[in-house]
């Protein structure tokens, strides 16, 4: 089972932006505890964070027929990205969504997500525990 875990613009300022909202833990924390999870169940993950829209379209493209589950937290790109859907209906690889935060109980603009239209799951407000439902999800 090969899952790739991809997260959005400003995943890698974690520990430092909005604490209150994302919590204190760093993304390095993050990867470390997806990584040790999977090691522990026999899952293979690559992690790949971008600040780039384009490079995370290219990053689904290319995991056509590499990987068996994805992983997303699209960030910002969440709200806005046709593009970013339109790459995993195109690779057609299952797909389960991760949101850190409760993205329903915050701003309106943040209650629309292009790519729930495609994910199996989303799993919201979960805090850094999301993704590992998610592996989990997928990799049952
Ligand atoms: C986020 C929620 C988005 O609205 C926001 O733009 C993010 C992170 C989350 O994990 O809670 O960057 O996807």
């Amino acid at each position: 089972m090969r899952i790739l875990v991809i997260n959005g613009p400003n995943l890698n300022m974690l520990g430092i932006r909005e604490p209150d909202i994302y919590g204190k833990k760093t993304y390095k924390d993050l990867c470390d505890m997806i990584e040790s999870f999977a090691k522990e169940n026999d899952v293979e993950v690559e992690l790949y964070q971008s600040n780039y829209e384009g490079d995370i379209v290219t990053k689904i493209q290319e995991a056509y027929r590499n990987f068996d589950g994805i992983v997303i937290n699209p960030a910002a790109y969440t709200h806005t990205s046709v593009a970013i859907l339109d790459a995993l209906k195109a690779v057609g690889i299952r797909t389960c969504e991760v949101h850190i935060s409760d993205v329903n109980e915050r701003e309106m603009f943040r209650h629309l997500s292009y790519v729930s239209y495609y994910a199996e799951k989303s799993f919201i407000g979960l805090g850094f525990d999301g993704y590992i439902e998610a592996i989990k999800y997928l990799a049952k």
